[in-house]
């Protein structure tokens, strides 16, 4: 028997699958690790943490299967993306915290690019926004203000990487300094049409070049992991961003194929085939995936908060455990006029404002904690909803459906507000695992052993959810939301 080794490295915690070559599960792993918040809008992790916590959710995995790594026929590597490190090249050793995607340290830094005009510029060569989420500011703000960092960047000593690039380091034992085009179409510093680093760029953000890792095709050759952390060495085959791991996992492999990851964040990915399709509406560009050194892109919608959401709510006390709010939300008709605008660390697509914060509103005597319950489940189904639209105007394509996956994928209720509130079908598949399912697929197109027919074999529809509400109350309830998000917008901006 041959399997396939899939490291799912997310914002909250680090998980191994071991799948079939036909894409069933066999085991799990998992292991949490802590969310460092040294002060209100900044969020870090210790890269130490990072790599521990993979490697023993890997090894559990592997454990809990009985099966031996000779067996693996190789390992798919997926991550959250944007967050970014730096490390020594020497000794390994992290010279920073992680600076994880939902950091918002460097919106003066975006800001004062943006007064410069050049957003444009940033724009069109790398499909993405002058936004705190991606790597390049978070970059900068390192190599200013890290001591000696730059020097020692200069001098090719210090290594910049996204998490999969920290974790193929470790893997491989420092051999290989690599990340895949999908990881660096994040980053602010990679030409989309070309696949490579962008040197004027580079210049922009003084991002030293010495520091960069190659870039290899998603389904590329990333060297082998070291014998002694799974008891043999196993080939690491295939490398590719979290979300776009799962539109690859949702075997949306055409044009017009889009899906819906609901994890930390909700991210919306539409499958626009070869053509790269500019933004007017403030989706991101991005790469979906490359494949035998051909490049699939994708127009993304990022909302940054979605089940971070309900941990909100349990942060507050008003759930005691995260599976308890589909029963709470439940146990009301509706949000009963209150609006929970989930702006805790800014609003992304469509809107972008870093300055955007949460927001409660419409609350009356007779609000319980079961309509703030539906209204933070409702506040994540209008954000995607207002990204749908956005999409679909801009790829000229009707989305007829979405394809969901990710923790509040597994909420009934949840998935029929969202399909309430989108106007269009939603549709979960079997296996919900599809990112780690994408990053051992492509492994396994990798390793040579499946073609894309093979993944489209893996997927199979679970459950659809059709729009039950009226389209009037619908239009009703989309006006109340833009409302309540009118009066998040730049709550935190100092006056
Ligand atoms: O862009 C950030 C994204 O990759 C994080 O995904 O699943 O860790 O919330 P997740």
């Amino acid at each position: 028997m041959r399997y396939l080794l899939a490291l799912d490295q997310g914002t909250t915690s680090s998980r191994a699958i071991l799948f079939t070559l036909q894409g069933e599960v066999v085991a799990v792993g998992r292991r949490a690790f802590r969310q460092l918040y040294p002060r209100p809008g900044l969020v870090e992790h210790d890269p130490w943490e990072i790599w521990e916590s993979q490697l023993l959710a890997a090894q559990e995995a592997l454990k809990a299967a009985g099966v031996g790594a000779e067996e693996v026929l190789a390992l798919g590597l997926t991550n959250q993306r944007e967050t970014t490190l730096v490390w020594d090249r020497a000794t390994g050793r992290p010279l920073y915290n992680a600076i994880v995607w939902q950091d918002r340290r460097t919106a003066p830094l975006c800001e004062a690019f943006k007064e410069k005009g050049l957003e444009p510029l940033f724009r069109e060569r790398t499909g993405l926004l002058l936004d705190p989420y991606f790597s390049g500011t978070k970059l900068l703000w390192l190599l200013e203000n890290v001591p000696g960092l730059r020097a020692q960047a200069e001098r090719g000593e210090a290594l910049f990487g996204t998490v999969d690039t920290w974790l193929i380091w470790s893997l491989t034992g420092g051999k290989v300094h690599a990340t895949d085009p999908t990881n660096a179409s994040r980053t602010l510093l990679f030409r989309l049409d070309r696949l490579e680093w962008d040197g004027e760029l580079l210049d922009l953000l003084k991002v030293p070049r010495a520091m960069l890792p190659e870039v290899r095709p998603s389904d590329g050759d990333f060297g082998e992991t070291l014998p002694e952390l799974f008891g043999a060495s196993i080939p690491i085959r295939g490398v590719l961003g979290d979300q776009q791991a799962a539109l690859f996992g949702q075997a949306a492999l055409l044009a017009g194929e889009g899906k819906c990851t609901y994890g930390t964040g909700a991210f919306l990915l539409l499958n626009t085939g070869e053509r790269a399709i500019p933004s007017r509406k403030g989706l991101l560009t991005t790469v979906a995936w490359s494949l035998g050194g051909k490049a699939t892109y994708a127009l993304e919608g990022s909302v940054f908060v979605a089940g971070a959401a309900v941990g909100w709510l349990k942060e507050v006390g008003l759930i005691a455990e995260s599976r308890e709010v589909e029963a709470l939300a439940r146990s009301v008709e509706d949000a009963g006029g209150v609006y929970l605008v989930p702006a805790f660390t800014g609003l992304g697509a469509p809107y972008w404002d870093p300055y955007a914060r949460g927001a409660i509103l419409g609350l009356t005597r007779g609000t319980t904690r079961a309509h703030l319950a539906r209204a933070a489940l409702e506040g994540v189904a209008f954000l995607v909803a207002d990204v749908a639209e956005a999409m679909a105007e801009e790829a000229g394509l009707p989305l007829e459906e979405l394809r969901v996956d990710g923790g509040m994928a597994e909420n009934d209720l949840f998935l029929q507000i969202q399909a309430d509130l989108l106007g269009r079908a939603v549709a979960r598949p079997r296996v919900t695992e599809t990112t780690a399912l994408g990053a051992a697929l492509m492994a396994g197109v990798g390793a040579g052993a499946l073609d894309p027919e093979g993944v489209r074999r893996a997927w199979s529809l679970e459950a659809r959810f059709l729009p039950q509400m009226p389209e009037d109350r619908r239009q009703a309830l989309r006006r109340g939301w833009q409302r309540a998000v009118g009066r998040a917008l730049g709550f935190a901006r100092e006056t």
